[in-house]
Parts: structure tokens; C-alpha cells; sequence
């Protein structure tokens, strides 16, 4: 398996919540390195651009105004096949629908308010990281 990076993000509902040492302490538990974070507060313009793959989508409205909703926590996790591990650790989409365990599970309350993101192939984690981080961010 090859050394990737992903991009993740805690969520404006797990972070009001006071989740955010939970689910850092869990991706460390797993093996996943925290190459890269920042506390942010989305604008409109940022949470627009980040998700524009689902700009054509009915919830993509809803989806921007969570995202705005309350600070974030953004992260390049590093490690063996992170892409997948990642995806493993948070779950399914749907909460009604993840795995006992999984931070989605443990964590969310809706498909909208789902607490974590993670990117889902090596081209979308290489744009998701350039989004947020600088190369020269990334430890
Ligand atoms: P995420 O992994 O961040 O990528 C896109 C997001 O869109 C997804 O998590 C969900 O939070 C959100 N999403 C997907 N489907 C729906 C839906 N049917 N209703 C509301 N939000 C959704």
C-alpha cells in the first residue's frame, strides 16, 4: 500500500458539539498522521467552492449553509492508503446507514449534518488539500 494524503474536515455540527479531540484522537489511534490543520470559519464563497462537484445537486444549498453554519476544522491526514482508511474510520454518508464505530455512527445525526468529510480519490485529495493548505503547510 502507498503512503497518501487526504483531505478530512470536522465538521460545524461535531465541532459545536465539542468533538473535535474525539475524532483527532481517533485518526491518530488508527495510524493516520495530521500532516496539516487549521480551525476555519467557512465563507460563503469558500463552502461554494469546495463543494462545486455538487453545485447541480437539490441539497447543495443546504449543504453550503451548514457548512457556514459554525467553524470547522480542516486537515491533510497522512498515511498508508489514507484515502480508504479514512473512509473506513468515518463511516457511510448516512448515519442511519455506518457501521457501529465508525465516527459517522458515533457522531452524526443526519446525511447533511454528518460530522467528518474525507476525500474520495487520489485526484480529489490532491484538489481538496490545495483548497485549503499550502505545500509548504503540510508537515
Ligand atoms: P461529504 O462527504 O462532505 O460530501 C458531500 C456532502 O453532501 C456529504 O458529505 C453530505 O453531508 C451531503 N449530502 C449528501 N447527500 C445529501 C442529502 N441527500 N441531503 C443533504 N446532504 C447530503
Amino acid at each position: 500500500m502507498a503512503m497518501q494524503r487526504t483531505l478530512s474536515i470536522i465538521k460545524p455540527d461535531a465541532t459545536q458539539k465539542g468533538y473535535v479531540g474525539k475524532i483527532i484522537a481517533r485518526f491518530e489511534e488508527e495510524g493516520l498522521r495530521i500532516a496539516a490543520v487549521r480551525k476555519m470559519h467557512l465563507s460563503r464563497l469558500e463552502a461554494e467552492g469546495f463543494y462545486a462537484v455538487h453545485k447541480a445537486r437539490p441539497f447543495f444549498g443546504e449543504l453550503v449553509e451548514f457548512m457556514m453554519s459554525g467553524p470547522c476544522v480542516v486537515m491533510v491526514l497522512e498515511g498508508e492508503d489514507a484515502i480508504a482508511e479514512n473512509r473506513r474510520i468515518m463511516g457511510a454518508t448516512d448515519p442511519a446507514e455506518a457501521a457501529e464505530g465508525t465516527l459517522r455512527k458515533l457522531y452524526a445525526e443526519s446525511k447533511g449534518m454528518n460530522a467528518v468529510h474525507g476525500s474520495d480519490a487520489p485526484e480529489t485529495a490532491a484538489a481538496e488539500i490545495a483548497y485549503f493548505f499550502r505545500e509548504t503547510e503540510i508537515f
